[in-house]
């Protein structure tokens, strides 16, 4: 925890005086503290103590009443390495379900670019109300993170789930997901993501509907733990920039071959998540190809199997995942690549799942191994499915 900077953001609920204590012991295991309180919070405790015990001033307001200063939520959620909404009302969850931003909080909520933990603190009623669960589940699924609330005494004298988790929890939380940020450290990690294409002329190709971003989600996870990328990409939409990261733009599956070739013999762990076409045109036409014709046929040619290779040519100290993206029959599909192609792990996903596959922001997914053992997942968020999976190979 020495060094970490944990952004608390305080809200109007009467945990809001356990926050004092939290401070304390972050503090006394070396993080940096700076506080952002909702105004409504400022009835529990004083910003004062908390300004005190964080050795830094707490921010409330858009400005600064006494200077006039603007308050840059955007370098606010610059600054930390997490930040942690406790206690968070029922009211503050909705918000940020929903994209309100009407205070600093909410604001920097929007701008945030670490991960976000959330303690929720409420009545029993209001935590197990529907609006509530389903704002938390929206929460989680879009990789946020939520340390449930407690069960016990209420303020409000009733007994039940709603009390915010303890402060020693929410550090020993926030000290696992610090532990994880290195747990691949000195690791090395090729991807292939996205779909390929495959010219069939100079303006027109084969392609898929892959959106690249599972991959992605995943090349995040892995960097977020430490890991080297380099990651293989078909044409996608999405973007990734980071130190660690070796970003490889192809367009066909040969290209993908040439770049695999190059790079997995120094890889500890291999995971293919791209969509390969198949096949290929046999022949490129060498103009754009005119409408004379009332019939036209291409003739297809297979595409070398990038996976396969990879499986062909793997060490014993070499991981090695593949997708099967499967619309029937899926574990047997998924039996039959795995030994095929020489793979240690295989994610299947189905098209069957509504809410999972290519085009989607969630996925559910099946981890299948070498021994035939299966691991099921709920359908969540690609971020928190990447998530699943690099925690998975954690122990593999
Ligand atoms: N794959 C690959 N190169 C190819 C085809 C597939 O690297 N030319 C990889 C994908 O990235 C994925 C896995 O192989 O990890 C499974 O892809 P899939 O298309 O489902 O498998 P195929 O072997 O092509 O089987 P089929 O099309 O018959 O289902």
């Amino acid at each position: 925890m020495k060094g970490k900077r944990i952004l608390l953001g305080i809200t109007g609920g009467i945990a809001a005086y356990k926050i004092a204590f939290l401070i304390r012991i972050l503090k006394k295991k070396g993080a940096e503290v700076k506080c952002i309180m909702t105004p409504a919070s400022c009835d529990f405790i004083s910003p004062l103590t908390l300004a005190t015990l964080s050795e830094n001033p707490v921010s409330i307001d858009f400005w600064n009443r006494q200077n006039g200063e603007w308050v840059n939520h955007v370098d606010l959620g610059m600054w930390p390495d997490v930040f942690v909404i406790a206690p968070c009302t029922a009211s503050t969850l909705a918000k940020m379900a929903n994209g309100f931003c009407d205070n600093l909080l909410t604001a920097t909520y929007l701008s945030a670019k670490s991960p976000v933990v959330i303690a929720p603190a409420m009545d029993l009623d209001m935590y197990a109300h529907f609006s509530t669960q389903k704002n938390l589940d929206l929460l989680a699924a879009n990789g946020n993170r939520i340390i449930p609330a407690e069960e016990g005494e209420l303020a409000s004298g009733l007994i039940g789930q709603g009390r915010m988790a303890e402060p020693e929890n929410i550090a020993a939380y926030l000290e696992q997901l610090f532990e994880k940020q290195t747990d691949f450290a000195g690791k090395k990690v090729l991807l292939t993501a996205g779909p390929t294409y495959e010219k069939i002329d100079p303006v027109r190709f084969i392609g898929n509907h892959s959106s690249g971003k599972m991959g992605y989600r995943i090349a995040e996870s892995f960097l977020q733990r430490g890991a080297s990328v380099v990651l293989i990409s078909g044409p996608t939409q999405e973007k990734l920039t980071h130190t660690r990261l070796e970003l490889i733009s192809v367009e066909s599956a040969e290209e993908m071959l040439k770049a695999v070739q190059q790079h997995w013999p120094a890889s500890d762990i291999g995971i293919f998540a791209a969509a390969v076409a198949d096949y290929r045109p046999k022949q490129v036409a060498g103009q754009k190809i005119k409408k004379k014709e009332e019939e036209l046929t291409i003739t297809l040619v297979k595409n070398p199997d990038i996976l396969s290779w990879a499986g062909q040519n793997k060490t014993d100290q070499q991981l090695l995942v593949g997708f099967a993206l499967e619309t029937n029959d899926a574990i047997a599909h998924a039996q039959d690549k795995l030994k095929r192609k020489n793979l240690d792990l295989i994610v299947v996903n189905t098209l069957e799942d509504e809410g999972a596959g290519f085009k989607n922001d969630t996925n559910r997914i099946q981890l299948l191994d070498k021994h035939n053992k299966i691991t099921s997942f709920e359908l969540k968020s690609k971020a928190l499915v990447a998530e699943d999976l690099v925690n998975y190979l954690k122990h593999v």
